[in-house]
């Protein structure tokens, strides 16, 4: 992919690809310098995503190295729990107020460790091992622009992503799309995993909850009520 608009992503591929080695200091340093323009990133927006799809997905550039994808975010639009896959270097730059919580897989559990909000024009730092979740729990739909890099030869960048869905009581890999209720064609691999404490359980469920309302799954709406009644409550 050689020719790309708008002038702020050519700076960005220009300057990423004046360094041979990077880290992620040295990107948030590149993505921090330049100027981006909210609409012109915005005209790679998806948000007539398909409402299956938990966010839309575009992607602007590809290399080697790196990609960069503007996400679209509606309200209600969430990404599973995943990692990134080997992914050694990244940002994320937020056009609009974005939920966002870690995860830590502490002895075989995966635990919640930290819920917070981005705001616009703010930076977050991305790399392969980074367990996280993203959304829009508020009412105005915004776009976020991802990059995504490494500098080694071995394998390919956010390939084997790590998708936690605890709904289903199973963690996929995948090339690195990371949707609530991932349709199969998009599962590299599949494994049961069932080790989820009370705490994130709870709040993933509140957090996804609209997701499968807007596509009327009742039957597992019911069946995460039920579950949190029942560790939860009981
Ligand atoms: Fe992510």
């Amino acid at each position: 992919m050689e020719t790309i608009a708008p002038k702020c992503i050519n700076q960005l591929v220009k300057e990423l690809n004046s360094h041979q080695v990077h880290s992620n200091e040295l990107v948030s340093g590149i993505v921090s310098s330049i100027s981006f323009d909210r609409y012109e990133i915005e005209a790679f927006n998806t948000f007539n995503h398909n409402l299956k799809d938990s966010y839309g997905r575009k992607l602007v550039y590809d290399s080697d190295r790196f990609k960069i994808l503007v996400m679209s975010w509606l309200p209600g639009d969430f990404t599973a729990i995943h990692n990134h896959g080997y992914t050694e270097w990244g940002s994320v730059h937020f056009f609009g107020e974005a939920t966002h919580r870690l995860y830590e897989n502490s002895h075989g559990t995966l635990d919640v460790i930290c819920k917070e909000q981005f705001g616009e024009g703010q930076n977050a730092a991305v790399c392969g091992n980074l367990t996280h979740l993203m959304g829009n729990n508020g009412k105005k739909a915004f776009v976020t622009l991802h990059i995504y890099g490494k500098d080694s030869d071995e394998n390919k960048v956010a390939d084997d992503a790590m998708v936690y869905l605890p709904e289903f009581q199973k963690v996929a890999t995948t090339s690195g799309t990371a949707y609530l209720n991932l349709d199969r064609s998009l599962i590299k691999s599949e494994t049961p995993y069932n080790a989820f404490s009370d705490e994130m359980i709870f709040d993933y469920f509140k957090l996804i909850a609209p997701f499968y309302c807007r596509n009327n799954q009742s039957e597992l709406l019911k069946k995460l009520e039920s579950k949190i009644n029942n560790e939860i409550f009981s």
